[in-house]
């Protein structure tokens, strides 16, 4: 999760002189600046007790069915991206205004500025932050949330436990040779290009919604836990979402992205591994054990045989 990467920009390849005093000159890739210093360049919070990512063991993830669907306002507008920018750590994709999120055992609504991803070295060196079971998958994508009531004030949210919610999802190479798909990621990646380097960014073309770019995931499939930001400052204010199923792309777009950007100008090295590593386990929790799924098919099976009684009846 990479979010006050604009006010820390400029700092992460120049000394520190040329830095705001309160920004923290952090990286991924060089060892004076890279996660196994921000415990020490960034006390306030890296060194935390409530610190993201973190290994999800699934067999560990207690039940509660407090964890309902979520209610995705603006995701299906194909006019809501507005912006893709190289922000020297990351790709960030910035949001209009009406995007939001609600439900899913939130104290209130949320309002979503932005994504952005993370990933290793190609989609054979996996760079995701969260690992399930251990597993890395190729690439994360991270949808950021600012509590409604706070009208987009970061300051007021980052002071808040659960200010921020950021929905994690993860990105995994699809089967078979298919080049170029899924057709809305293709879209994305076709921007990369115009922004390798540090601080470009170019305006997005209406077309693509972010229910097209979450295809494949069943949203109501999640893991919950409270944690941090994954980039210094590190603040202990995320309420974290990771959903269980993941994005399937392309090999071939997956690795435009370990190929194409670069942490600085054209000379400079390519934006790879842009991930934090692990972080001391916490208490996570998940829907209703997998029990639920025999019982849901049932159901559902009930259903239909109901509804295909009832279409008879009807037609009669
Ligand atoms: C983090 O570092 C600060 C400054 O060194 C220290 O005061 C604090 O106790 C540390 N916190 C933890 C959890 O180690
Ligand atoms: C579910 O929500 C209710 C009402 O807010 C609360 O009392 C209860 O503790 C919650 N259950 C869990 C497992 O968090
Ligand atoms: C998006 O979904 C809302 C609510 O289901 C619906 O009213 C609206 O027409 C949809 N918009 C588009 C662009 O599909
Ligand atoms: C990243 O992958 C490329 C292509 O496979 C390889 O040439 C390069 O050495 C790798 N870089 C690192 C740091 O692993
Ligand atoms: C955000 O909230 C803080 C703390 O309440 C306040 O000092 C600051 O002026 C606010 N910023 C904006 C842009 O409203
Ligand atoms: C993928 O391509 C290889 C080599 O062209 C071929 O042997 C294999 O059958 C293809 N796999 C699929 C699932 O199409
Ligand atoms: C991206 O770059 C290409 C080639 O330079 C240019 O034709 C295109 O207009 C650019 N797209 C955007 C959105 O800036
Ligand atoms: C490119 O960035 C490097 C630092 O990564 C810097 O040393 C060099 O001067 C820059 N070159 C140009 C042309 O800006
Ligand atoms: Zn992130």
């Amino acid at each position: 999760m990479n979010w006050l990467v604009a006010a820390l920009t400029v700092c992460v390849l120049a000394p520190t002189a040329h830095c705001a005093s309160n920004a923290i000159a952090w990286c991924y890739h060089l060892p004076s600046c890279n996660d196994a210093t921000w415990p020490t360049i960034a006390t306030k919070f890296c060194n935390g007790t409530r610190q993201s990512p973190i290994n999800i063991v699934s067999a560990s993830a207690k039940p509660n069915s407090n964890l309902t669907a979520f209610t995705f306002n603006n995701y299906n507008s194909s006019t809501a991206l507005k912006k893709i920018q190289n922000s020297e750590n990351t790709v960030k994709v910035t949001f209009g205004s009406g995007v939001g999120i609600s439900g899913g055992d939130l104290s209130e609504a949320y309002d979503s500025l932005q994504f952005h991803l993370h990933w290793g070295n190609g989609s054979s060196s996996p760079g995701s932050e969260h690992t399930v079971d251990g597993k890395r998958y190729p690439m994360e994508l991270h949808i950021v949330n600012i509590k409604s009531s706070y009208k987009g004030n970061t300051t007021q949210a980052i002071a808040d436990s659960t200010g921020l919610a950021a929905l994690g999802f993860f990105i995994e190479e699809m089967s078979g040779n298919a080049t170029g798909q899924p057709a809305s990621w293709r879209t994305l990646t076709s921007y990369l290009a115009n922004i390798t380097n540090s601080g470009q960014s170019v305006p997005m073309a209406p077309g693509i919604s972010l229910d097209d770019l979450l295809v494949g995931v069943d949203r109501t499939r999640y893991y919950r836990y409270l944690g941090s930001l994954t980039t210094p400052a590190c603040n202990e204010a995320v309420v974290w979402t990771v959903f269980k199923d993941s994005i399937k792309v392309s090999k071939d777009l997956i690795d435009l992205f370990s190929t194409t950007l670069h942490v600085s100008n054209s000379t400079s090295p390519l934006m790879i591994n842009v991930f934090r590593n692990i972080q001391p386990a916490l208490p996570v929790t998940t829907q209703r054990a997998s029990s639920s799924s025999t019982s849901t098919t049932c159901y559902s099976l009930a259903l239909m045989a109901l509804s295909l009684v009832l279409g008879r009846s009807w037609s009669q």
